[in-house]
């Protein structure tokens, strides 16, 4: 088969694991017998240091037309001065909006070998495995007004959260359909004690509830669900949040996976149904200033994305989980980035990692005809 695929690697380390995140995709193409067309845009800011926008029409209008997006990351020092109109941000904030990506699924998976990497105990990350379905194009994120002023009394700020009944209970059906398809148990985030968004959003959880008989329903509020992710993380199966408290959450839970450098993303359209909707995938990393141009990031994360985009915009399940196994080998062996090394390890480069990658890709069977 043949995919057009949209890359925007974006800045920092995005630009080195997107490449390696490429190659990943051309090695399934290779073993499966498929073509993948990729064609590059700027987006966030190399986009604005290049054509003054950090989204180019040019960048949207390559993502309609394609097949799925592949996002590296956007932001950095260079464009960080609060006082600046365009940030890098708002690139990818536009083509979430603009693209109507309102349900990012980031799934939380703890590998037997990388439990010693993570501050938390073994005996509590233990059957860990999760599913955060955060709400993408909502929120404070862009609600109105969002603006900052000057007054007789001093600067005041003002962001808005704001959310109608349509989009709470469509991103609802989307994390009662993953728990369906996973250990049919969902765990409703909200502030419910306190905000009005929260108490709707709530409400429609225990309507939309009714028509999931099969899918045990609970409700945690932010603040209980920070301590429970630490606490007791193998509680939870799949976790539905508006977009703020999905974006604070899933950081949280990347400590349970050892690093930044392991959890994968996809923003979707619609209910995963495993058919051929557009998507964007990305690492949810961000673009780590701090190592950006060493070749030391871990290129996992952007792997494993590629494997969701196979998966939930291009209907290959088989080579998405081909891939994965690969991931999950090359770790089961040894194979370390530098976030994942312990002391007196030895590091892989974002290179030699991908390089271990695509050595088990090689060599594991294939059951699709090519
Ligand atoms: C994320 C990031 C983004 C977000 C930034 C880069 C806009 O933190 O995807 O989690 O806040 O959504
Ligand atoms: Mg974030």
């Amino acid at each position: 088969m043949e995919f057009k695929i949209a890359v925007m690697p974006g800045d920092g380390i995005g630009q080195e694991v997107i490449r390696e995140a490429v190659r990943a995709l051309e090695a399934v193409g290779k073993k499966y017998g498929h073509t993948f067309h990729c064609q590059y845009a700027d987006v966030g800011g190399i986009a604005i240091d290049r054509h003054g926008t950090p989204l180019p029409e040019e960048t949207m209008a390559l993502a309609k037309g394609s097949d799925a997006v592949l996002f590296g990351a956007v932001g950095g020092p260079k464009w960080d001065d609060p006082k600046v109109r365009v940030r890098p941000e708002e690139g990818l904030l536009t083509l979430r909006k603009g693209l109507g990506l309102f349900a990012n699924l980031r799934p939380i998976k703890v590998y037997p070998r990388l439990m010693e990497v993570s501050p938390i105990k073994r005996q509590v990350l233990q059957n860990t495995d999760l599913v955060v379905v955060r709400e993408l194009t909502g929120g404070l994120y862009f609600g109105r007004p969002k603006r900052r002023w000057q007054t007789s009394k001093g600067r005041r700020g003002v962001d808005t959260m704001s959310y109608s009944e349509a989009e709470i209970e469509r991103i609802l059906r989307v994390g009662f359909e993953l728990a369906r398809s996973r250990r049919k148990r969902l765990t409703s985030v909200d502030k419910a004690n306190i905000l009005e968004t929260s108490r709707l959003w709530r409400e429609v959880a225990m309507e939309v509830a009714k028509e999931y008989p099969d899918v045990a329903l609970d409700h945690l509020l932010v603040d209980t669900c920070a301590m429970q992710l630490i606490m007791n993380p193998s509680r939870f199966d799949v976790i539905v949040a508006e977009n703020t408290f999905g974006d604070i959450l899933t950081d949280e839970a990347a400590v349970l996976a050892g690093s930044m450098g392991m959890l994968p993303s996809a923003s979707l359209a619609g209910i995963p149904s495993g058919g051929r909707a557009l998507g964007l995938y990305e690492p949810v990393h961000g673009t780590a200033p701090d190592i950006a141009g060493r070749g030391i990031a871990n290129p996992l994360a952007a792997i494993l994305s590629v494997a969701l985009m196979l998966r939930y915009s291009l209907s290959l399940a088989e080579e998405a989980q081909a891939l994965e196994a690969a991931v999950a080998k090359a770790i089961d062996l040894g194979s370390k980035t530098a976030d994942l090394a312990l002391p007196g390890e030895m590091a892989l480069g974002t290179k030699r990692m991908t390089d271990k990658v695509l050595e088990r890709l090689e060599q594991q069977g294939t059951s699709v005809p090519t």
